[in-house]
């Protein structure tokens, strides 16, 4: 085996996807971020213009499209049959109508498989919202990342800035709240903290102190 399966979940914008990339360079792994395979079914469907709730019609879509990540920063990029779609999959859009297509049972269905396969063999850090509960459920270390809704539209809010998108901070929380509250209700494997899971609520810590702790848990496993 290559080395652990990490999972770490959490609600929308808790950090996880800074914090799971630095992780995977410093033990070597490799980096999954789950939400970004959804996110590209819904651009996709939204682009052949889809009903959102057409699980049918999605299925037939996502079948037939090969989703690709390369390493890169800050953000890894993510290749939708050789297309690059990194800034596309974080549109306003795109944010809005994620969570529709994540409950689609089938749409799940076939990317957890996706992701199934890609941890097979250990030596991964993956992060979404059902890794430790349903894609992963026997990962060696399994985090829960938590933050006050504040923080984290504060956190939102100033990486925005730097990218020159202009969203208020009440626009920021009533999303992140939404989406939340869509993930954690839907029937299949919503968004939950795994029995197993070690939470850490990151409000009053930096990238560094998350990134140690988690470290330390996975030193210890090794
Ligand atoms: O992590 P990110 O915020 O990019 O995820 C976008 C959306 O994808 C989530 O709000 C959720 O609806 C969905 N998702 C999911 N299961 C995962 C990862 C993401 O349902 N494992």
């Amino acid at each position: 085996k290559k080395g652990l399966q990490v999972a770490i979940d959490g609600p929308a914008s808790a950090g996880k996807s800074t914090v799971a990339k630095v992780v995977a360079k410093r033990f070597n792994y490799i980096y999954v971020d789950t939400g970004a395979m959804y996110r590209v079914v819904t651009l996709k469907a939204i682009e052949e213009h889809l009903k959102l709730d057409d699980e049918i019609k999605i299925l037939d879509l996502l079948k037939k499209i090969n989703i690709e990540f390369k390493p890169g920063n800050p953000v890894q990029h993510v290749y939708v049959d050789g297309h690059e779609v990194t800034n596309q999959i974080r549109s306003e859009n795109v944010t809005n109508n994620v969570s529709t297509v994540a409950a689609l049972p089938a749409i799940r269905k076939e990317l957890v498989k996706r992701q199934q396969q890609i941890a097979a063999d250990g030596g991964v850090v993956m992060d979404g919202r059902d890794i430790g509960t349903t894609v992963l459920p026997n990962a060696e270390v399994k985090i829960f990342l938590i933050a006050s809704v504040t923080e984290r539209a504060e956190r939102r809010y100033l990486e925005n800035k730097k990218n020159g998108i202009n969203v208020t901070l009440t626009d920021l929380k009533r999303e992140i709240e939404t989406r939340d509250y869509k993930d954690s209700h839907r029937k299949i494997s919503p968004l939950k903290k795994a029995k197993d899971a070690i939470e850490i609520d990151t409000t009053s810590m930096t990238i560094d102190q998350v990134v140690d702790e988690i470290s330390n848990l996975i030193s210890k496993k090794i």
